[in-house]
């Protein structure tokens, strides 16, 4: 037996009892006639005493333990003279009368504590070392506990958890795939599922009725702090649903999950947002609505009145932050220079700030009186002591998610986005296409497998750009955790939709032609959702990046540092696989 407790286990009451722990020195000191050994594992810490009078033999073994050796000791509980409040275990010590070392260790790159000493690149190359840190540990066991309770939601909901393939087909929407050569097929590829979309509609035509999965994704594409090339859906489908029997349910999963793990009773129905109002009033598909600061369009307030900026904008907005009048102009202009930065590119930033008396001072008093700024004030609803802030410009797409990031960074700095307060809401009504500048054609906003709103569908061959689509997203404090969408179930609109999207007759047949042939044999109705697991992880344990919740991520550049991977092949497996590297010229 290795060991008869836990180093997280043993209190007072234990005490006098003889046990037996084993596991990391998180750090060994010599006092006096003593060692004392902080015993770590998973489950806690416990402190050793090994006392030189009672063996020496056994001290001075004890004086050679390093950080991070993993040992296992014999010992009694005893009461401990000066207590530890910060740790449960914090009242007892373990007199220890033998010490085993189980296996030595190197001095580690970084101090295994909370606070860790290791920079980001080296954390992430000694990867199993930083996992031995609480906080780490923390979000994997909070990660395992999520997946425990989605389990047993969808399985008391009649759910059935079916696994779908990895090595599947290329299919060209969406992001880019990660391919896999074919040893046995030479010169054919598999690509890796971005999502287990089309299998999992078909599991619905085989009457599945209920599935989910808890399932790897891959996609080839830039990396954020809440995307990874690989991450993890809660995928699930429905059959004979509509869209409020999707939403119903998971909203219901999501209630359960904020119940049992972050012990928040949501008892309202959540909010629901049509996508054209999340653009206007957020400029944003997936507005934070932890704060107000709706969008206010000053189109008939402030044009006409000389300030060549504005009169030539097509779309003026403005955000009024409550109380922010204080803001001295270098706060504002670093707002300026915030909105100005390549990744947001407006060219400015006016304000007014509403003062003590109610008088309204603006960057740009010169161009209008006070009647006017009175009038913005009015528009904005603003009171004294507030500050408005007004970008402009000739895209009124570009210039509403130019004011979404000021709205966001205003929110930041003035603590309006608090990690515990939670507000969530469905966004609704997506258009089914955008138009995509890069491919010159309209591309699938979800997915091509998405119905259209019936009362829309007419419009498909008129005005395709204003069909909207069955599809729904989650959005949690500016976090799309999860989307879906009813999907076409009938092969002609499925084959009338690849149509619109730039599909010839033979290239949808190649691609979804195992899907099309499937609907003619009896498809119900269906749709479904799929959650972002890491997410939602992150969203619970108030993370910055989902990174921090995945056991062994990717870098920023799609590496593992640990593994060292994407590495090249050797000339076997190239020749195995058919391949060959060609190197491109330098440019
Ligand atoms: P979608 O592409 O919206 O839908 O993905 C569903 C959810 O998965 C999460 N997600 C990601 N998380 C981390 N890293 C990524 N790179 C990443 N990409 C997506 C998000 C997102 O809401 N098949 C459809 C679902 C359906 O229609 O049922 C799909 O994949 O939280």
């Amino acid at each position: 037996m290795y060991r008869s407790n836990t180093c997280g286990e043993l209190r007072l009451a234990d005490a006098g009892r003889k046990v037996t722990l084993a596991g990391w020195v998180q750090r060994a000191r010599k006092m006096g006639g003593m060692t004392f050994v902080d015993l770590r594992d998973r489950y806690g810490i416990t402190q050793i005493v090994f006392v030189d009078e009672n063996d020496s033999a056994l001290n001075e073994a004890s004086h050679h333990l390093g950080r991070e050796y993993v040992i296992q000791v014999t010992g009694t509980v005893a009461e401990r003279t000066s207590k530890n409040p910060n740790i449960p275990t914090g009242d007892i010590e373990i007199i220890a009368d033998s010490l085993k070392v189980l296996n030595p260790s190197e001095v580690p790159p970084f101090t295994i504590e909370d606070e860790s000493d290791g920079g980001d690149d080296l954390r992430m190359r000694y990867r199993y070392l930083d996992l031995r840190r609480n906080p780490v540990r923390r979000n994997l066991e909070l990660r395992h506990k999520m997946t425990m309770e989605v389990r047993r939601y969808l399985d008391s909901k009649g759910f059935l958890e079916i696994e779908t393939p990895m090595l599947v087909g290329s299919t060209p929407e969406g992001a880019r795939d990660f391919v896999v050569p074919s040893r046995m097929n030479p010169g054919q590829f598999y690509a890796l599922p971005q999502s287990p979309q089309t299998l999992k509609q078909l599991l619905m035509v085989s009457g599945m009725d209920r599935y989910f999965q808890i399932v790897k994704c891959f996609r080839d594409e830039d990396l954020r702090a809440d995307r990874q090339p690989e991450f993890t859906q809660i995928d699930c489908e429905m059959s004979f649903v509509e869209q409020e029997d999707v939403i119903e349910l998971f909203e219901g999963m999501a209630k359960h999950l904020f119940k049992t793990i972050r012990g928040v009773e949501l008892t309202e129905p959540f909010i629901r947002m049509p996508w054209a109002d999340a653009m206007k009033y957020y400029g944003s598909d997936k507005p934070d609505l932890r704060f107000d600061m709706k969008f206010v369009e000053l189109m008939d307030v402030l044009k006409g009145k000389g300030f060549s900026v504005f009169d030539n904008a097509a779309y003026i907005g403005g955000i009024c932050a409550k109380g922010a009048a204080h803001y001295t102009r270098k706060q504002l202009d670093a707002l300026t220079d915030f909105v100005k930065r390549p990744q947001i590119g407006a060219k400015g930033m006016v304000y007014a700030r509403v003062e003590a008396d109610g008088n309204v001072k603006s960057s740009v008093d010169k161009f209008y009186s006070q009647d006017d700024l009175q009038e913005l004030k009015k528009a904005m609803n603003a009171e004294p002591g507030d500050l408005i802030l007004i970008l402009s410009g000739d895209d009124a797409m570009r210039t509403r998610k130019q004011l979404c990031e000021l709205r966001l960074e205003m929110g930041r700095q003035l603590g309006l986005r608090d990690k515990n307060k939670f507000a969530c809401l469905w966004v609704v009504d997506f258009p089914m296409f955008e138009w995509s500048d890069e491919e010159q054609r309209l591309m699938a906003m979800h997915h091509p497998f998405t119905h259209p709103k019936d009362e829309d569908i007419p419009m498909l061959d008129t005005n395709p750009a204003a069909v909207r689509a069955d599809a729904y997203d989650m959005v949690i404090n500016g976090v799309e955790v999860g989307g879906g969408s009813i999907r076409i179930h009938d092969s002609e609109l499925q084959a009338k939709m690849f149509e619109i999207l730039g599909f010839t007759k033979e290239k949808a047949q190649e691609q979804f032609g195992f899907l099309m042939n499937a609907f003619k044999f009896g498809a119900p109705p269906h749709g479904g959702l799929a959650y972002g697991l890491d997410r939602w992880v992150s969203l619970f344990a108030g993370l910055d990046s989902i990174r921090d919740c995945i056991a062994f991520p990717k870098n920023n550049s799609g590496r593992d540092v640990m593994l060292d991977a994407p590495a090249r092949l050797d000339q076997k497996q190239l020749d195995e696989l058919d391949l060959a590297i060609v190197e491109k010229p330098a440019e």
